[in-house]
C-alpha cells in the first residue's frame, strides 16, 4: 500500500516508518523541513496548517491511507498545547480535505487515552465521557480539540477512520526517556508528589505505539482504540518506582491541597484524579498486544 506518515520526523513517526517500510509498504514522509526527513520512498513538504501545501503534497503523494502523527509538544507550555489543538482540528481537516482528492481510502490518527473525564472506574474504556469542562482552561481546549479530531476522523465521508488513542508515551525521545523533561526532573528529586497520589497513569511504550499504527494501517477495524500497557499505574507506585530507578531521591511529598499550585494544574490532575484506560478493546479489535506489557520491564529495559 501506499501510506502517508504526517508527522515523520516525531518521536512516534520515526519508528513507525521503517516498519511498515519491513512490512513492503510504499510510505512517503510528510515534514516541514526537508533536511530533517528521515529515509522514505518519497518525501514530500508541508505545513500541516497550510490547506493548499498538504492538498499539494497529498496530489503527489497519492497515498491509500494516511497516518496523522502530528503534534507540538515538544513545546510543553501553553503554546505547545494550543498549536497542537490546531494540528488536531484544523491540521486534520486540512489532511480529511486533500485526502478526498487524492483518492486516499483510509486515516489512522494519533488521539490520546487520557482524555476522560475523572469519573467511574479506575481504569475507563473508550466508552467513558471524555473530560470536556476540564476546570483548567488548557486541558479543556486540549480535550475538545481531541473529541474534535476524533470526530472529524470517523467521520469522514468514504474515508475509514481509526484513532489511536495513545497512553502515556515513554522510551527514547519522549518525556519519560533519557534527557527526557520528566525524567530529568524526577531525577533531580524536583517532583514532587501529592500525599495521596492516587491518580493512575496508563503508559505505553514508543515501540508498541508504533506497532498499533502499522497493525491500524493493515486493518478494515474503524473507531477509537485505546493503546496502553496491560499495568494502569498508581502514582503512589510509579513515581517513586520511576525516581529509584533514575538514581533519584525519592519524591518529597506535598500536601494534596498545595499540589495544583506547586505542580500546576494538569501535573496534579495526573498525580491524583486521572483515570487509567483498559486496552482490551486495541487487543480484540486490531489484534495488538503490547511488546511491554509492564511499563516497569519496559522502562527499566530502556537503556537511560
Ligand atoms: N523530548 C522532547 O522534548 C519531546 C518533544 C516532543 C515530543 N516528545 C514526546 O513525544 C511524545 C509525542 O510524540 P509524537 O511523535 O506524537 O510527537 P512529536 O515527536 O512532537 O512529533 C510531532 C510531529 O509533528 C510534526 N509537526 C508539528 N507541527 C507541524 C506542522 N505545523 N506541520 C507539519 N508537521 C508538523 C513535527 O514535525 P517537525 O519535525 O517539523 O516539528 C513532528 O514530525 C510526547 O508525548 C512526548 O513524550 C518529547
Amino acid at each position: 500500500m501506499r501510506v502517508l506518515i504526517a508527522g515523520a520526523t516525531g518521536v512516534i513517526g520515526r519508528r513507525l516508518l521503517p516498519l511498515l517500510r519491513a512490512r513492503g509498504h510504499h510510505v512517503t514522509a510528510m515534514v516541514r523541513e526537508p533536511a530533517r526527513a528521515p529515509s522514505a520512498d518519497l518525501t514530500v513538504v508541508a505545513d500541516a496548517l497550510d490547506r493548499d501545501a498538504v492538498r499539494a503534497a497529498l496530489l503527489v503523494a497519492r497515498p491509500d491511507v494516511i497516518v496523522h502523527q502530528l503534534s507540538a509538544l515538544s513545546d510543553r507550555g501553553s503554546l505547545g498545547l494550543e498549536v497542537t489543538a490546531r494540528l488536531r482540528t484544523e491540521g486534520t481537516a486540512n489532511l480529511l480535505t486533500a485526502a478526498r482528492d487524492a483518492g486516499v481510502r483510509r486515516i489512522v490518527a494519533q488521539s490520546i487515552a487520557f482524555a476522560t473525564a475523572p469519573e467511574g472506574d479506575p481504569v475507563l474504556d473508550e466508552d467513558a465521557p471524555l473530560y470536556l469542562d476540564a476546570p483548567d482552561e488548557d486541558w479543556a481546549r486540549t480535550v475538545q480539540a481531541v473529541a474534535e479530531l476524533e470526530r472529524l476522523v470517523l467521520g469522514a465521508q468514504g474515508i475509514s477512520g481509526v484513532a489511536l488513542r495513545y497512553g502515556t508515551l515513554y522510551g527514547p525521545g519522549t518525556w519519560y526517556g533519557r534527557d527526557g523533561a520528566i525524567a530529568t526532573a524526577v531525577a533531580a528529586g524536583k517532583l514532587r508528589m501529592p500525599e495521596v497520589a492516587g491518580g493512575i497513569t496508563s503508559f505505553v511504550h514508543v515501540d508498541d505505539a508504533a506497532q498499533a499504527a502499522v497493525l491500524a494501517v493493515e486493518s478494515d477495524v474503524t473507531g477509537t482504540f485505546n493503546v496502553t500497557d496491560d499495568e494502569p499505574a498508581e502514582a503512589s507506585v510509579w513515581l517513586p518506582w520511576f525516581a529509584e530507578q533514575l538514581g533519584g531521591p525519592a519524591p518529597r511529598t506535598i500536601p494534596a491541597d498545595l499540589a495544583g499550585r506547586l505542580l500546576g494544574w494538569f501535573t496534579a490532575y495526573q498525580l491524583t484524579e486521572l483515570r487509567g484506560a483498559s486496552n482490551d478493546r486495541a487487543r480484540l479489535g486490531l489484534d495488538w498486544k503490547p511488546g511491554r506489557p509492564s511499563w516497569r520491564d519496559g522502562m527499566a529495559d530502556d537503556e537511560r
